[in-house]
């Protein structure tokens, strides 16, 4: 066998098979994540770990932890890995992309239409004995079909909520910092995209330039009848200033399906809002999806106890330490 590697959830059993035939596995069984004590102790006995995005990993974790080399986060964002402090200590990282892409789009897709459709507000209305006839004024929402989308973020989720966006006749512009390009997506300044767009959707990465990204400022550039999604991190986007926006008709409505805490308190004043629709961080959340992300981050902790390279290395300079 090649090591120990701590699993940090339940995930698809046929990965989790695959792991067991290489190597000693302890999953944490339970319904919630390890506590930090937990965790800790989990990885004090491991080679490896097998993390998800609720599991924090810094050096203070690591320290108490010597013997863990790699972490696969299964995950397409790694945000709650202390990257800089893993690859101090030697430690190959690896996230879980590609797999998600389409999935991700997908549900980008549904909070689109279901901000911009009103869906939220119809089911609700529906619910309380609302709806009293045909109206020709009733719950109307925004056109989407020559609307303008503007895409924060072009990685390949973005490219793929892009290629999505033509098939409902939407004009597509994008802000990036590394300014890629994708078929029929114009760049812009950020500034300029928030300004002139009529639905506004997040898919960079959270990082330090990207935290509060999108602040009072920019919501105030935005078009009072505009959209806003978010299904990559919360902390890009400002919750103060977004509760506002939305709470005085600053821009229509909102599509959220992640939150700075998570899951989301229900005394968050964003339950208040009938114009935001709120989904519990299902962006990856597929049948097939989540095996794949599960597979994949067993490819990655079996190549990291082998010593090869991870094949989904978020760390890479850590190559030029080992
Ligand atoms: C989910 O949020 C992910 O980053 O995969």
């Amino acid at each position: 066998l090649l090591g120990r590697v701590f699993v940090t959830r339940r995930i698809d059993k046929a990965a989790l098979g695959r792991l067991a035939a290489h190597a000693t596995v302890d999953v944490w069984r339970e319904r919630l994540p390890p506590s930090r004590e937990m965790l800790s102790e989990g990885a004090a006995r491991a080679d490896a770990l097998l993390t998800l995005l609720t599991d924090r990993i810094d050096g203070a974790l690591l320290d108490r932890a010597p013997t863990v080399r790699v972490v696969a986060n299964m995950a397409s964002g790694y945000d709650n890995l202390a990257l800089a402090d893993l690859t101090e200590r030697r430690i190959a990282a690896s996230n879980t992309p590609d797999v998600l892409t389409d999935a991700t789009a997908d549900l980008t897709w549904a909070l689109i239409l279901a901000a911009a459709r009103r869906l939220g507000e119809g089911d609700r209305a529906l619910r309380a004995g609302a709806w009293r006839t045909w109206e020709p004024d009733f719950l109307t929402g925004l056109d989407l079909c020559g609307a303008t989308l503007g895409i924060v973020g072009l990685g390949r989720i973005g490219a793929a909520v892009a290629r999505r966006a033509h098939g409902f006749g939407m004009r597509v512009v994008a802000w990036s910092r590394t300014r890629p390009t994708a078929p029929g997506v114009d760049w812009r300044p950020l500034h300029e995209l928030l300004a002139g767009a009529d639905v506004v959707t997040i898919h960079c990465a959270l990082t330090a330039e990207t935290t509060g990204l999108i602040g009072a400022r920019e919501l105030a550039l935005m078009k009072p009848t505009a959209v806003l999604v978010n299904t990559a991190r919360a902390e890009i986007v400002d919750h103060d200033a977004l509760l506002g926006a939305l709470a005085s008709g600053r821009i229509a409505a909102a599509g959220l399906d992640v939150f700075d805490t998570e899951p989301l308190p229900l005394d968050d004043p964003l339950l208040g809002l009938p114009n935001v629709i709120l989904l519990p961080h299902l962006g990856s959340a597929t049948v097939g999806t989540r095996a794949r992300m599960a597979n994949i981050a067993v490819d990655n902790v079996l190549a990291g106890l082998r010593g090869e390279r991870l094949p989904n290395c978020v760390n890479p300079e850590v190559y030029d330490l080992i």
